[in-house]
């Protein structure tokens, strides 16, 4: 056995699951035969794992397939008897034909859009399995996007709490601070193979403004970002990113210049130009495809986890505004039915309508934007007023997968206020080195309380869904407020 082959196969392994077990599972896979061909045999138990198919794997590395196979078998037989593990479970509940969840999801929108969303739901379909497609989105997520994401284990929190250890998945190391580039990523490159030249978007706060810009920069698009204006009065720092980023940003003048009146913007844009236009929706929902494409796109997430822990945590905490980052961390455990789910909406400021942005309980069912779930609502049916520190929280609904995963109670949802994820910034900032976005603070607050239930040989993952920089207006109203204005009035005489 070469040096640098065996070095590469120990590192391997060692990546897996831990040392102890290193001889068993080289005792229990090699043969003599087998130790002649070791590089090979690496990769082959590699690419079977990252879930490769056996006839490419045996294109790619000149074997036959019956060697590729037998690779498999030593998976099958030693390496997940070792981890106490099946494969990466096929998930559910999967999207039906027509892209519903249980009752949830579903295609409400109109006629002219309703061939638009069949290609691409006929186009995703056909990349999703595709090997060219899938190494192309991985070399972008790898080489632009900076994944995979560090899992962490949170040593001083974790003693700080005195129950499970904590571990951090960090998708604030994302190229522009937080995991919605994963499906704007894979959106882009969908639209690219549609013979897409131009993307649109819909933003609130800013951030999918951003990261839609971003891909749109990167894989050549002309972008059009839809804001209102009272958003845009807000957010304006994020406004100056879009357009340094090359995208035409739209206020919005009409309704309460917020978020939902961005949304009608961008759909009556892709009404009259969805031949060469792509919407790219910002989180898990929206009419069929985009609640799956995008939880395909984020589920990375979790097949980073898994691989990155080699086992499955005992609890997977995730804040939930619309669903991304949750699904994306929850989906590769759903069928692990030892890991809880966890997912945390914003309290607000009290559980008085109008003051927080819960929806379990208290949504009602409801068809808005192109697809049915829990909205929030007033009693005439109408978007009810919503609040929360955390811009990316503060929304009325949610995807129809989580709202079908709310019924069967395979998620769990609990709620942390304004003052508890506050609360949860500086703890974490304070004890890791970490500052965490607003919108994760609530999944860290609701985390560290699960923990300390635990017993220390539990494992609890809590998602850290993005950076705080982005934040760090709102952090310094509460953390230095004097200071802090006395820095922008200095700020401001530079302008004049
Ligand atoms: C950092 C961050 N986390 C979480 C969210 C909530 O979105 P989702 O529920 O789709 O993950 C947002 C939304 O903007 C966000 O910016």
């Amino acid at each position: 056995m070469k040096g640098k082959s065996f070095k590469d196969f120990v590192e391997f392994v060692y990546s897996i699951r831990g040392f102890e077990d290193f001889f068993d599972f080289m005792d229990g896979i090699t043969s003599d035969k087998d130790k002649e061909n070791l590089p090979k045999r690496v990769e082959i138990v590699k690419k079977l794992l990252s879930g490769e198919n056996h006839h490419m794997i045996a294109e790619d590395l000149g074997v036959g397939v019956a060697t590729v196979t037998k690779g498999s078998k030593l998976v099958a037989k030693d390496y997940f008897k070792v981890l106490k593990e099946p494969e990466m479970p096929k998930p559910k509940p999967e999207a039906s034909k027509s892209g519903y969840f249980g009752k949830y999801g579903g295609r409400y929108v109109p006629e002219m859009l309703q061939g638009e969303l069949e290609k691409l739901a006929r186009t995703y379909d056909s990349l999703k399995n595709s090997r060219a497609f899938l190494a192309e989105l991985e070399d972008l997520q790898k080489h632009y996007n900076n994944r995979p994401t560090p899992l962490t284990y949170a040593k001083n929190l974790s003693e700080h709490v005195g129950g499970a250890r904590i571990y951090l998945k960090n998708e604030g190391m994302n190229h522009t601070g937080a995991h919605k580039i994963n499906h704007c990523l894979g959106q882009a490159l969908v639209a690219k193979k549609m013979g897409k030249k131009r993307l649109i978007a819909e933003t609130g706060a800013g951030q999918h403004g951003v990261a839609t810009a971003t891909v749109a920069a990167k894989l050549g698009f002309a972008c059009t970002i839809y804001m209102g204006q009272v958003d845009i009065d807000r957010q304006r720092p994020n406004v100056v990113l879009m357009e340094l980023l090359g995208a035409e940003v739209i206020p919005i003048k009409y309704g309460s210049k917020t978020l939902k009146d961005a949304v009608s913007g961008a759909i009556r844009d892709w009404l009259a130009t969805s031949d060469d236009t792509h919407y790219v929706i910002g989180s898990c929902l929206g009419p069929d495809p985009y609640p799956r494409m995008n939880r395909d796109f984020q589920s990375v997430i979790s097949r980073e986890i898994r691989h990155q822990l080699g086992s499955s945590p005992d609890a997977i905490v995730a804040c939930v505004g619309g669903g991304s980052n949750a699904l994306g961390a929850f989906h590769g455990f759903l069928n692990d039915k030892n890991v809880r789910l966890v997912g945390v909406e914003a309290g607000g400021k009290s559980n008085k309508s109008g003051q927080h942005a819960a929806r379990f309980p208290g949504a009602e069912l409801g068809i808005m934007e192109g697809y049915k779930s829990y909205f929030l609502q007033d009693k005439d049916g109408n978007s009810a007023a919503t609040h929360s520190v955390a811009a990316g929280l503060d929304y009325i609904g949610i995807g129809p997968e989580l709202a079908e995963l709310a019924d069967t109670g395979r998620v769990e949802f609990v709620r942390a206020s304004d003052k508890q994820a506050l609360a949860a910034v500086e703890l974490l900032a304070k004890k890791e080195g970490i500052i965490p976005a607003l919108e994760s603070a609530h999944a860290v607050s609701e985390g560290i309380k699960l923990a300390k239930d635990m017993k220390q040989d539990k494992k609890i993952v809590i998602n850290i869904s993005g950076r705080g920089d982005k934040d760090l207006f709102t952090l310094a109203k509460h953390f230095a407020r004097d200071d802090f204005k006395k820095f922008l009035n200095q700020e401001l005489k530079t302008y004049e």
